[in-house]
């Protein structure tokens, strides 16, 4: 393989290195016009939307889409819009150089990485136009982050309008957002297939995220209390609770359990539209949870009644050593 090649970013200053076979675009134009060129050549587009700082979670999408279509682009972007917190968005971890390397090596054959005045010209004001997805937005993370959701339909659009007809890859680690985008792909009419893809966690059952590498040791031990409480949450399920307000509470009993994590929400949903579940037999389920650990905000979900963890559940119950479910470890269904 030849080495890689450095070149200067069309539309910014620093100089990145970009991995054999991979095409780095900042344009928007560029990417209608190379996705264009790619369809009418018969070609299935796969997209993976991320801001980087790419991890095995990111990986698990790529390469599901690199074997599902003929061309994969990742888009690395992190967008203003969505974070309330200005803190927040000068620290989030920006590792483009390392991004470029995993995503070719996950079968990327396209990035696009532009430049935040590249999708919003008149930052830091904001696009005069902005989409919102009403009902589906409000509660659980939108109660708590106010605008966020407004500002992932908003790039979200962008980039499906930019990217065309193709396949667009989203993880279940942000299972309020995956139905946001689905309700935004199907109410603008977008020619996207919107495909969703399982949890990546850590063998202690974190789940992989961007912001984990902010964790400090102690932190990153209490972390587990997200994933704890869930499973505690699907085992009250599995030993027939059925009230929904008794399943979130054995969440949150775990989760304050923690005294490193504060419990922000933990809910359990019907998993179409994300309304509080009425009673437990009313169709499939989500059970969600969110909590600060130190300055880090994490968030976390299951199907409280994924067979692979309520059998995990259950050895954890008779005492026999803990086993992460196949279905959302990083060798599981669509794992890495
Ligand atoms: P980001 O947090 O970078 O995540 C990009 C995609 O990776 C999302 O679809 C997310 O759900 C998925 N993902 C993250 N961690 C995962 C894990 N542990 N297992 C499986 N999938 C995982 O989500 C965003 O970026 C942004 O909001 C975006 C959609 C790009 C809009 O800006």
């Amino acid at each position: 393989m030849t080495p890689p090649v450095a070149v200067v970013h069309p539309a910014g200053s620093d100089e990145v290195e970009v991995p054999d076979g991979l095409d780095l675009l900042r344009r928007g134009g560029d990417l209608v016009a190379r996705l264009e060129a790619e369809r009418s050549s018969g070609r299935v587009v796969g997209l993976v939307p991320t801001m980087g700082a790419l991890h095995a979670g990111h990986r698990a999408l790529i390469s599901r889409a690199a074997s599902e279509c003929d061309v994969t682009v990742v888009t690395v972007f992190v967008n203003p819009l969505q974070f309330g917190d200005a803190g927040d968005l000068a620290t989030y971890p920006r590792t483009l150089a390392t991004d470029l390397a995993v995503a070719r090596a996950a079968g990327a054959s396209v990035v696009f990485a532009p430049e935040v005045v590249e999708m919003y010209p008149s930052y830091p004001e904001p696009p005069a136009t902005s989409v919102s997805v009403a009902g589906i937005s409000d509660r659980w993370e939108g109660a708590w982050r106010p605008g966020h959701f407004d500002g992932v339909a908003t790039v979200v659009a962008k980039l499906f309008a930019l990217a065309g007809r193709c396949r667009a890859y989203f993880g279940e680690k942000d299972y309020q957002q995956l139905a946001v985008v689905r309700r935004l792909a199907s109410d603008l009419s977008f020619p996207v297939e919107v495909v969703s893809c399982p949890i990546v966690r850590e063998p202690d059952g974190l789940a992989l995220s961007s912001r984990n590498v902010r964790l400090g040791p102690d932190e990153r031990q209490a972390a587990t209390a997200l994933w704890r409480g869930l499973e505690a949450g699907a085992r009250a399920l599995a030993k027939g609770e059925r009230r929904p307000e008794s399943v979130a509470a054995a969440v949150s009993d775990e989760v304050e359990r923690e005294p490193l994590a504060q419990l922000e929400y933990a809910a359990l949903v019907r998993a179409d539209d994300l309304e509080p579940a009425a009673t437990v037999d009313g169709g499939p389920l989500r059970l969600l949870v969110a909590a600060r650990v130190g300055s880090v905000r994490l968030i976390d979900n299951v199907d409280p009644q994924d067979e692979d963890l309520v059998r995990c559940c259950r050895r954890h119950d008779d005492g026999a050593s803990h086993e992460r479910p196949v279905a959302t470890g990083p060798q599981g269904k669509g794992g890495v």
